[in-house]
């Protein structure tokens, strides 16, 4: 495998107080819906998620509406039939194409130095950074590479294939990255989004990768919550154990 750099974006729900953006989340589940889900899919999130708090937070009527637009296998009927809020999306499509459910939390962005993960610990694993730097990361093939070599060079894209001709007499890849199956799927302006925000890549890049980390941890902002309710806890138990240990030892001192 090549290396390959993947760049540190900026998104809101990092650190210890950030927070999902509703309209980025609302806008990357459309990209997903109008160009991703042609191939992949997300089969372990439920629809009807898409209307809880911390989500997208989609009124119930637009999900049942917006459900409607898939196909699912019912085995009771032994037939597909539309999809309602209850059930899962599909499946991908594609035999090749990843499931994206748990994708951000599968892929690290951040590694080292020197295999010590303190990158990790000041950025983060970078699982949406990696998404991100994935779909904006097409470049033109180099010239070490032959023109009918299969699949897109993607300099961000470390377990694809390399030409021989792309490697030195060790066998090191002499280039950043590799050969990915996916095409590029973003080109810019590939949607229109309802609140007139940018659709450049970049902005599409980071709204569906902000909206694949809602999918694979959709409990994020109560899981925050929860820790920062704990510290504040174990705080005060803190204080006030060490208030009642001055107090019953002070008559032997
Ligand atoms: C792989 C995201 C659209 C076909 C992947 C991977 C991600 C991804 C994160 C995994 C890379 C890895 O393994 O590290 C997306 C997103 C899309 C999108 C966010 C929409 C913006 C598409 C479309 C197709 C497609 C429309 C089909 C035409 C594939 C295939 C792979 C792949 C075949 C496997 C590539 C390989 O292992 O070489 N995609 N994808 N993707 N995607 Fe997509």
């Amino acid at each position: 495998a090549g290396e390959a750099h993947v760049e540190d974006f900026d998104f809101s729900f990092e650190g210890p107080f950030g927070a999902y953006d509703v309209n980025q989340l609302q806008r990357g589940l459309q990209i997903y819906t109008e160009i991703c889900s042609a191939c992949h899919g997300l089969k372990f999130v439920p629809i009807r998620t898409l209307a809880d708090d911390g989500g997208p937070s989609m009124p119930e009527d637009q999900v049942r509406e917006y459900a409607k637009q898939f196909e699912v296998f019912d085995p009771e009927l032994d037939d597909f039939r539309e999809a309602t809020p209850v059930d899962h999306f599909p499946a991908s499509s594609l035999d090749n194409a990843p499931d994206l459910s748990l994708m951000a939390k599968k892929r690290a962005g951040f590694h080292g130095p020197y295999g010590l993960g303190i990158n990790q610990f000041f950025k983060g694993i970078g699982g949406p950074e990696y998404i991100a730097s994935l779909l904006t990361g097409y470049e033109e093939a180099p010239d070490c590479a032959p023109e009918d070599f299969p699949g897109s060079y993607n300099k961000v894209f470390a377990a694809g294939g390399i030409p021989d001709s792309c490697r030195d007499e060790e066998g090191h890849s002499t280039v950043t990255g590799s050969w990915i199956a996916m095409a590029p799927p973003l080109a810019g302006d590939d949607v229109e989004f309802a609140d007139g925000h940018e659709a450049d890549v970049h902005h599409e890049a980071m709204d569906v990768a902000a909206f694949l980390m809602w999918t694979a941890e959709p409990k994020m902002m109560a899981r925050k919550q929860a820790g920062f309710a704990g510290v504040i806890f174990l705080t005060l138990l803190a204080v006030l154990l060490y208030l009642t240990n001055k107090r019953l030892w002070a008559s032997v001192k």
